[in-house]
């Protein structure tokens, strides 16, 4: 496994993988890795030649008042992690290699970062679209893997690659969940006992406008109440937003028919959590 911090070197590992005729897959991750990013690597590995992880911590999408300083950071625990699954490639730049002092160029993606977590959190995508692509531009990926729960996350950056036409294939993977439901995530680490506890509460919510809007309840409405009230139930949670979104526009539904998301932001104490859950309806 080659372990660089260049952007001259990922990009002569990627050109070299490409003339020996592979396809290249790609999984953008900001480190702290669990069985969550994991998956997205098996995934990789299953459906490419040579695979690259990027480890970075991009400070261009936290806010302000975010939790860049404290976000968890352990690069030789990530390293060995990779190795351990047959990556090919780890890209561990730091944030002067990413952006040095003259960077000024900002990728945005307009209509569908305006709700939810581009709401609360002002300016976040346009951090994930610029690094995101970035790192595209540097591998040049055949195919790139992200997961399903930062759902608007995955909408936007498709909307980006088809919009700068990159030939670049985005590929979604299911969610990882711990057994009461909580999604692996790498802010689950701050949370206290109680609070473990108390965060069950994201798929508890998602779960009852699920069955709800499964078992043929077609009101969009009905279904947000659903997960609000579920939230409103567990004293250590505070709701940012919960909706039920048309899955490609992210727009929000008033009569569900066919597929539809459920999108979930809050606060359990001072640490902030999304999920997101795609139903069915008959
Ligand atoms: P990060 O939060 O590290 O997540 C990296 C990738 O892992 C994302 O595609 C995310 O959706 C996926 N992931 C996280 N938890 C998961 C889980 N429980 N199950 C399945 N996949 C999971 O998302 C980012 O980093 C950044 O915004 C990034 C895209 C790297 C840009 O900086």
């Amino acid at each position: 496994m080659r372990t660089v911090g260049t952007r001259r070197a990922i990009q002569k590992w990627a050109r070299e993988r490409r003339a020996a005729g592979q396809k290249i897959g790609f999984v953008p991750t900001m480190g702290a890795l669990h069985e969550g990013h994991v998956s997205l690597i098996r995934a990789a590995k299953r459906r490419t030649d040579a695979v690259a992880v990027s480890i970075f911590v991009n400070p261009l999408q936290f806010g302000p008042n975010e939790d860049l300083s404290r976000y968890p950071r352990s690069a030789a625990e990530d390293i060995r992690l990779c190795r351990a699954e047959g990556v090919d490639a780890v890209f561990l730049p730091s944030v002067q290699e990413l952006y040095p002092a003259k960077f000024q160029t900002t990728v945005r993606v307009e209509e569908l970062t305006k709700r939810y977590e581009g709401k609360v959190r002002p300016g976040h995508f346009d951090g994930v679209t610029t690094v995101v692509a970035k790192l595209f531009h540097l591998i040049d990926p055949d195919r790139a893997f992200f997961g399903q729960k930062d759902y608007q996350q995955v909408v936007v950056v498709k909307q980006m690659v088809d919009d700068l036409d990159l030939p670049i294939e985005v590929v979604v993977c299911p969610t990882v969940r711990e057994p009461d439901g909580l999604a692996l995530s790498s802010r689950n680490r701050f949370l206290s006992a109680p609070e473990r506890k108390a965060a069950a509460v994201l798929f508890g919510a998602l779960m009852s406008a699920r069955r709800l809007l499964e078992s043929g309840e077609c009101s969009a409405k009905k279904g947000r109440d659903a997960m609000i009230r579920s939230v409103s139930r567990e004293p250590l949670a505070r709701l940012d937003y919960a909706a039920v979104v048309d899955p490609e526009t992210l727009q929000v539904m008033d009569r569900v028919k066919g597929r539809a998301v459920l999108l979930l932001g809050l606060w359990i104490g001072k640490t902030r959590l999304i999920d997101s859950m795609v139903v069915t309806c008959p």
